[in-house]
């Protein structure tokens, strides 16, 4: 493919914007890792990449305050692989599991546990995924094997405000979209995971953080590719990892350390949220935001012109032709989404906000007049 010369700024969903920095420093190594040869090939069962590999996994630790018994884990298949892994891993501790629906990934994690175990809905699937019902409305099942539900929506743009109270059944949570974004306390879940191609790299690893107490009994069905315990137990090395991707991905760990690690991110999201979302607020109706006020993400932020779906094509084509790349919204809902991962600048999301103001001003016939 041919250079391009032009600015862009990629607003993508994933895969999505990774650091200027690491990219380069992954050029600069791409023949040479320090030992002679590129890291591509390199033996998974080498101790120059077991180094790589540790200092994945302990910058996860270090990142997160992972208590210590808490394993993190580095697997293959996607997101959608580990939402089948949760249930073949947990299925021990009962077959059922409770699942909160927020939004397109909760409901696909749903669907893939149902051929393992039977689904509680802890409240009826809503038609529109806008906000998330008051926890008192919901009805979990003191007997399910986990509580699952996604933290930040990446299509739908619904973020949760908080950490579902589930009185000691094991929380498991798909931070897929939101991982390094903010602090949390991982004491409070069981299973946390995150696909990286989105916060954490290029795509090809799933983080896991595990819970000891939740390892060691693995369903018999479940594929050795999905075994907490095996993967556990041999420090992610089960099979032949992603080698470059761990690589790249453990760069992404050191550059986000050094922007002062996850508290330094958790506020350039702030900034940068709060830049998209006043600018929407502020245009008298122009642009809008589906999502209710308390849930809105910081991170995926769907918005569309209300003069409807022709208007927001012009906006999508006139931002494409600007340089603003992969703003369009997901296929399943349309309209127009900003990811604004870790590696969005404040400075970018600026440019972007502007451009909202100028397309606005110079098309007056976008705005709703009133009836
Ligand atoms: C929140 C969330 N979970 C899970 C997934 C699925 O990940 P994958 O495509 O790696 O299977 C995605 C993908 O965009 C996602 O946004």
């Amino acid at each position: 493919m041919a250079q391009s010369s032009k600015q862009v700024i990629n607003f993508g969903a994933g895969p999505a914007k990774i650091p200027r920095q690491v990219l380069e420093q992954a050029r600069d190594e791409i023949l040479d890792c320090g030992c002679g040869i590129s890291v591509m090939e390199l033996s998974h069962r080498s101790a120059d990449y077991a180094a790589i590999n540790d200092r994945a996994i302990e910058s996860v630790k270090e990142l997160l305050d992972v208590p210590n018994n808490y394993k993190v884990l580095l697997m293959q298949g996607g997101g959608t692989a580990a939402f089948a892994s949760v249930a073949l891993n947990l299925l021990h501790r009962g077959e059922k599991a409770d699942y909160i629906l927020t939004g397109v990934w909760s409901t696909k994690a749903a669907k893939e546990a149902s051929k393992y175990l039977k689904i509680n809905y802890v409240y009826p699937k809503p038609e529109k995924f806008e906000r998330i019902p008051d926890q008192s409305t919901w009805k979990l099942d003191p007997d399910a094997a986990y509580v699952y539900y996604c933290d930040n929506e990446t299509v739908n743009g619904v973020e949760f405000p908080f950490i579902p109270e589930t009185n000691g059944v094991p929380l498991v949570c798909d931070m897929s979209s939101n991982m390094l974004t903010r602090n949390f306390d991982v004491s409070k879940f069981g299973v946390v995971l995150a696909c990286a191609q989105k916060n954490l790299g290029p795509a090809g690893i799933t983080v896991l953080i595990v819970r000891e107490d939740l390892i060691g009994n693995p369903s018999p069905i479940c594929p050795t590719v999905m075994d907490y315990t095996l993967f556990a137990n041999d420090n992610s090395l089960v099979n032949t990892p992603p080698t470059f991707i761990v690589y790249v991905f453990s760069l992404v760990l050191q550059w986000v350390k050094k922007q002062g690690g996850v508290a330094g991110m958790e506020q350039q999201s702030k900034a940068k949220s709060q830049l998209l979302y006043n600018t929407i607020a502020d245009s008298d109706g122009f642009y809008s935001c589906p999502v209710d006020d308390g849930f809105r993400s910081r991170i995926t932020v769907p918005f569309r012109l209300s003069a409807g779906p022709e208007a927001d094509k012009q906006f999508l084509k006139e931002s494409q032709d600007l340089g603003f790349l992969q703003l369009k919204g997901h296929r399943l809902v349309g309209g127009i989404r900003a990811a604004m991962y870790n590696a969005i600048t404040v400075e970018e999301v600026k440019v972007l906000a502007d451009f909202m103001t100028s397309f606005q001003e110079r098309n007056p016939q976008f705005r709703l007049t009133q009836k």
